[in-house]
């Protein structure tokens, strides 16, 4: 299996990308966590990764598309993609790609989420440094897995605000190119985690 999870800021891509990689043993691609182990090296690469970051705008198509295909190549599970394709550019470089490794796409799923809970959700989200999940509560002072927490930069409510005008403007077009493929599915991302798990699991269970 080859899935694209799709959604908007905070729509919960990573989180059921954790339960997905587990539940079918599927390798998890998030590109924003490949942009911010970048960042995090403190390579020349990562400084302007981390000023097109934190603006909350998007790295080069190039940029991603390389990144990615590294990744795609050296892995020898079904692939979660979490946060690419983020614009149609990159849809069509995606399939290109694929076709290359002999791989194709299974399911496309999109989880839907209104602005005003994404809002929310973001400007309460703590992150581990060590296992980089979210915390599940926000009192709770470290993770779960004993990792400091921290608040993502682009988490501030001016960045969310313009990631949000990007995710419209840049990546809306890409649920176009998908959606009359067979493979297109919505889900109702304002449920609880287990709710929203369980209803991809449906529609996985379908495909597999
Ligand atoms: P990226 O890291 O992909 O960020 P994003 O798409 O903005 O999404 P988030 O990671 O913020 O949210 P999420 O959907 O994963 O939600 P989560 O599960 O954490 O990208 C960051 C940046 O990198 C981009 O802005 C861009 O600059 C760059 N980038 C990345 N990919 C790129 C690409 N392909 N091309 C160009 N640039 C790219 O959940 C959010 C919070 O809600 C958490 O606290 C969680 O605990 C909570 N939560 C989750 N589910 C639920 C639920 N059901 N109910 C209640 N709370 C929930
Ligand atoms: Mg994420």
């Amino acid at each position: 299996m080859n899935i694209i999870l799709m959604g908007c800021p905070g729509a919960g891509k990573g989180t059921q990308s954790a339960r997905l990689q587990s539940a079918y043993n599927l390798q998890h691609i998030s590109t924003g966590d490949l942009l911010r182990a970048e960042m995090a090296s403190g390579s020349a690469l990562g400084k302007q990764v981390a000023e097109v970051i934190n603006g909350g705008n998007l790295v080069s198509d190039e940029l991603m598309i390389s990144m990615l295909e590294t990744r795609v190549k050296a892995s020898d599970k079904g692939i979660i993609f979490d946060g690419f394709p983020r614009t149609v550019a990159q849809a069509q470089a995606l399939e290109i790609m694929l076709q290359k490794y002999n791989r194709s796409i299974t399911s496309v799923i999109m989880i839907d989420l209104p602005e005003e809970e994404v809002v929310k959700r973001l400007s309460s989200r703590r992150l581990c440094k060590k296992c980089g999940r979210p915390a599940a509560t926000i009192t709770q002072p470290v993770c779960a897995c004993g990792g400091e927490l921290y608040v993502r930069a682009d988490d501030a409510p001016e960045s969310v605000k313009h990631r949000l005008e990007v995710y419209r403007k840049d990546t809306l077009p890409v649920k176009n190119y998908y959606q009359h493929s067979g493979k297109y599915v919505e889900i109702n991302g304002h449920q609880t985690p287990d709710q929203v798990f369980e209803d991809i699991c449906s529609v996985l269970e379908k495909v597999k």
